[in-house]
């Protein structure tokens, strides 16, 4: 439909003054060339001059790389011919020889065969040149894991002993490799986060991550580590994790409050189950503590099950304080880094990435990203949350005003373009919004494209292809320029800390009314853990955890949960 628009716009204008009245919707600043076939073949036929094709936008972020962009841009100057025989393989295999920091300031390892994984090495065509880079020991610590997980993965040799111990109950407290197991547990916002958080768990306490695939984590990701699998054999011994729970006998808050295991406690079990769930009682909650964590030191195997973020806590932890200040300068970054270094979309999900990137986005001057996630026992769509993006999105000046008086604007110097990526479960809010901008010219001249990949009516936590589509609409959200998104959703929170944004967030509306104020900026990018503990170890009692230090504090969308935060924003 938006392409009938187009090509009636292109139409009408080639009428007039043919080759600039294309041309000119795209800033001159922009250099690659254009991938859609389709459009190819449109313009070919409208017999717009090869500008057109050279001056389209896909590699929009090489050339906004100023002074160096120029240069690589050239690599992208091909005959139109060359573009319309081309395939998106072809076009991607040449972009990917172009001097961009592939390995995103060293975060990825160098060993792996591309083909395997698209993803891995293309993201960084979509994205803008982040200015986060990693700190030089955080990819130092990244090389060690590697080497760690080598060589206690999978079937090694490591590995085989240390699983002999599990199998014989008894624990002899000298293994060279540990471990800790992720559940996959939860839906697929909060597993992402989850991962992120044991393997951050992992790097502190030196275990190697091994995770349950689930029904869908080979089909949603690849493999993040070099030369070993990060897949948890299916014939390993404790695979029935759905019986793992808070009255589990290994479970260790379960433990503790039977008097079956304490920190002067000799002889431990070869494992121990981990219950960080949101419901977690203040037994479980004794893992944040310094004398548990020296105890788990002795286990061999922590099978972990959570649904949080818990990474902050993991900084009010004395012993890891260090560490996580030398791997993390910039404390804001934790997920942005190790979102970016674990998470590869599969090879079907990078084609949706890219697809719709290409359809929707890739054209535009600016894109927007509006996240809705209503937590309502109805579906919606509700008017009050439509209110609420609107006033947030024009009263932030993150969407151009439309003028309902006049009928038609005349098209002025600014023919900017803004396309607007929508994800929400209900199509409601985007066939309003879309409907503004097509009824209504913007005040401004700016001409507004809308749209939203899928619209599912109901969250479904398992279904393979609705994971996939949710994997990447999160994504998609993540190479936007300007985000609005919703409070409490972890769905939000990826593609801000993936894509190094700092969203505005909708306040959550209570009693279905829109607040006011609608939205304020986020002070960072991290996501928020939903469920910290309030204890203070040391002394043993009740504390605030967002009052101990200045870069854990409450969350913007959340008041009782923690986040991390730069100092010097304070
Ligand atoms: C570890 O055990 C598996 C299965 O029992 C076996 O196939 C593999 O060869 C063993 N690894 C080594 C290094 O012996
Ligand atoms: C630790 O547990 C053992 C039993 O496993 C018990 O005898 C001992 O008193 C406990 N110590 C503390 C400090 O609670
Ligand atoms: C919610 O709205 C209803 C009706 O508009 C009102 O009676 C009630 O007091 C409101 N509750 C709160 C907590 O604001």
């Amino acid at each position: 439909m938006d392409m009938k628009r187009f090509r009636t716009q292109v139409y009408s204008s080639k009428l007039t003054d043919p080759a600039n009245a294309i041309v000119s919707r795209v800033p001159e600043r922009k250099i690659g060339f254009n991938m859609m076939k389709l459009m190819g073949i449109l313009a070919a036929g409208l017999m717009v001059s090869s500008v057109f094709f050279t001056a389209s936008v896909i590699y929009r972020d090489l050339a906004s790389d100023r002074v160096r962009g120029f240069a690589e841009a050239r690599v992208f100057e091909v005959k139109t011919e060359e573009v319309a025989n081309s395939g998106l393989e072809d076009i991607i295999s040449h972009a990917v020889e172009a001097p961009k920091d592939k390995l995103l300031g060293g975060l990825l390892a160098d060993e792996f065969d591309e083909g395997s994984c698209l993803s891995r090495f293309q993201s960084v065509l979509f994205r803008k040149a982040a200015p986060h880079k990693p700190s030089s020991y955080l990819v130092s610590r990244l090389r060690r894991y590697e080497s760690l997980h080598r060589r206690c993965g999978a079937y090694t040799e490591s590995y085989n002993r240390t699983l002999e111990q599990l199998k014989s109950g008894q624990s002899t407290g000298t293994t060279d490799c540990n471990y800790v197991v992720w559940i996959s547990f939860s839906g697929l916002g909060n597993r992402i986060l989850t991962l992120a958080s044991a393997f951050l768990y992992a790097l502190l306490t030196n275990r190697v991550l091994l995770v349950d695939r689930g029904t869908d984590m080979t089909d949603l990701f690849c493999e993040p580590f070099p030369g070993a699998s990060w897949l948890l054999p299916l014939e390993f011994p404790l695979n029935q994790f759905s019986s793992f729970n808070q009255e589990h006998p290994h479970c260790y808050g379960n433990m503790l409050k039977n008097n079956v295991i304490n920190s002067s406690t000799g002889s431990v079990p070869p494992f121990l189950y981990l219950h960080l769930v949101h419901d977690y009682n203040d037994h479980d909650k004794l893992f944040f503590c310094d004398q548990d964590q020296s105890l788990f030191q002795k286990v061999p195997w922590l099978i972990m099950k959570t649904d949080n973020y818990f990474v902050p806590s993991l900084f009010l932890v004395p012993s890891f304080e260090q560490e996580l200040s030398n791997l993390f300068p910039n404390k804001e970054t934790v997920f942005h880094h190790l979102g970016r270094y674990l998470f590869h979309p599969s090879n079907a999900v990078w084609g949706l990435i890219t697809r719709y990137y290409q359809a929707y986005l890739s054209k535009a001057d600016e894109r927007v990203g509006i996240q809705i996630r209503v937590f309502d026992t109805d579906t919606g769509p509700f008017q009050h949350v439509l209110d609420q993006i609107l006033s947030c999105s024009l009263r932030e000046k993150v969407l151009p005003e439309v003028d309902v008086q006049k009928p038609i604007i005349r098209p002025s110097g600014n023919q900017r373009s803004i396309a607007i990526l929508m994800t929400s479960l209900s199509s409601g809010y985007f066939e309003k919004v879309r409907n503004m901008y097509w009824e209504h010219p913007t005040v401004t001249g700016e001409v507004v494209s809308v749209y939203q990949p899928s619209h599912e009516e109901y969250q479904q936590a398992e279904k393979q292809m609705h994971n996939r589509k949710a994997w990447a609409e999160m994504y998609l959200l993540s190479l936007t320029d300007v985000l609005v998104t919703s409070s409490w959703s972890t769905f939000g929170y990826v593609a801000q800390g993936l894509g190094g944004l700092k969203p505005w967030i909708l306040y959550k509306p209570e009693n279905r009314t829109a607040p006011d104020p609608p939205c304020h900026r986020a002070m960072s990018m991290e996501p928020c853990f939903h469920a910290p503990p309030f204890y203070d170890c040391k002394a043993k009692s009740g504390v605030d955890t967002g009052a101990l230090v200045p870069h854990v504090r409450h969350c913007e969308d959340m008041s009782w949960g923690l986040k991390l935060f730069d100092l010097d924003q304070f």
